[in-house]
């Protein structure tokens, strides 16, 4: 019998068969400085409203801000922002001083990737060991480059074929 520590594991593992996208959440923190942390649960919710979701982890240093932040973005990373990603999921490391970034009123936009979408604090509802955190959709854009999208699988960062 698996100790729960174990069923954890193996839990963890079957998620990470599900391949997704790569995001970072950016902000502006109380002195409008940018900041970003790299998210891979965000999910559209409705279209009308606009509704979308993303879903912190308690344990996170950043977790007391994000629930309480009233603008943050969606940027959607391509596949040459691998760097980047590794960067905004190390702690402490989740300044964007040196990125490429455009300020807008709803936070920092993130420049070569494959587009955003800015939200605003529409509710937050406590779940487990996160927080799920939905947003109302004020703005969006997509690059228009060619460029593929960054990809999540079996605990590694991917690119497309
Ligand atoms: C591909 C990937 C996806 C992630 N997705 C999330 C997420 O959806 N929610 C979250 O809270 N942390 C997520 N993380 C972890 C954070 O990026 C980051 O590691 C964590 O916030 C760092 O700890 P700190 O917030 O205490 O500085 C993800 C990390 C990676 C590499």
């Amino acid at each position: 019998m698996n100790t729960q520590l174990e069923e954890s594991r193996i839990l963890r593992n079957v998620y990470g068969k599900f391949a997704t996208g790569v995001s970072v959440v950016s902000f502006l923190d109380k002195d409008k400085r940018p900041f970003g942390v790299t998210v891979n649960s965000f999910t559209s919710v409705s279209l009308d409203p606009p509704i979308a979701l993303w879903c912190v982890d308690k344990n996170s240093e950043l977790c007391e801000s994000l629930i309480n932040k009233e603008n943050y973005v969606f940027n959607f990373l391509a596949d040459d922002q691998t760097n980047l990603a590794v960067r905004l999921a190390e702690k402490n490391k989740h300044n964007l001083n040196d990125t490429n970034c455009d300020i807008q009123e709803y936070g920092p936009i993130i420049k070569n990737s494959l587009g955003w979408v800015a939200c605003s604090k529409r509710e937050v509802i406590e779940s487990g060991d996160h927080f799920i955190i939905f947003g109302n959709v004020n703005a969006f854009s997509s690059y228009n480059n060619e460029k593929k999208p960054l990809i999540f699988w079996s605990g590694n960062f991917q690119n497309l074929e």
